[in-house]
């Protein structure tokens, strides 16, 4: 079975993230939006009819499907070494909608690489209607929630990482410091780097971004603090003037 997600709190993050705005009547695109669970919150006004998610998860879109009939669930057959290993290595976006009022996705591009994120980026920019807002979110490696005393990177590396080449890594912290991106891939850091996603087969692959560098690469958005529900996950925004 292909991946299906049990987070449930898409919802209030973007609500709040996007301040509040008014949902219904609008046209969501929900990318990476696996089984769709930002309907389903008790609070979620968005409509099921205005609802799009795109997935490569095969299981997740059967199952979004299944629970909002009248939602719009595309299986999209892109290669992902976590989530479709036999997926299509370039494949282009599959749907031929645009003009959506919001475009958002969650924990996605923490999952590609550097090179992918910024060409769906710029893809799912053309898809917004005049005034719509594209959200998507990313880790950050400095940041650290007010809850925790780990930061984002010694966090996930905590989980993925071989405890002596973490401790290796920030017993230099000038390294750290200076640390613009990474990925962690297969339990290995890549420093400054995003391998081509066509070209790992890493089951495990996270990506973390300074937000200056994030700035540097999309200059025209806006960058949110993390809220909860995901305390970790910063949020850009871009909004089609
Ligand atoms: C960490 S999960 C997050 C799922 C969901 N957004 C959530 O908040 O629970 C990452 C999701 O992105 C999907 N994904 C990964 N690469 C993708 C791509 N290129 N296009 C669309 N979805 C993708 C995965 O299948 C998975 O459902």
């Amino acid at each position: 079975m292909s991946f299906i997600t049990q987070n449930d709190g898409q919802f209030p993050y973007f609500n709040l993230q996007l301040g509040e705005p008014k949902w219904q009547g609008k046209k969501v695109l929900d990318f990476g939006g696996n089984i769709g669970n930002v309907l389903h919150h008790p609070n979620s006004t968005i409509d099921h009819e205005n609802y799009w998610c795109i997935d490569v998860s095969r299981d997740a879109i059967d199952a979004g499907r299944k629970s909002a009939p009248n939602a719009h669930f595309v299986f999209y057959d892109r290669y992902n070494p976590e989530y479709n290993p036999l997926g299509k290595k370039a494949l282009p976006l599959p749907i031929s909608e645009a003009a959506f009022d919001f475009i958002l996705a969650l924990s996605v591009f923490t999952h590609t690489s550097e090179s992918e994120m910024t060409d769906f980026v710029y893809q799912l920019r053309g898809r917004l209607k005049s005034g719509g807002r594209l959200a998507f979110t990313f880790l950050d490696p400095h940041y650290t929630p007010a809850d925790s005393h780990l930061c984002n990177l010694k966090y996930y590396g905590e989980q993925r990482m071989d405890p002596l080449a973490m401790e290796n890594f920030f017993d230099r912290a000038a390294q750290f410091q200076d640390l613009r991106s990474c990925t962690l891939a297969g339990g290995t850091l890549k420093i400054n780097d995003s391998p081509a996603i066509s070209d790992t087969q890493e089951t495990e692959y996270l990506v973390f971004y300074t937000t200056q560098y994030l700035r540097t690469i999309f200059p025209d958005t806006e960058i949110l603090d993390p809220v909860p529900p995901f305390a970790r996950q910063h949020c850009c925004v871009f909004t089609y003037a």
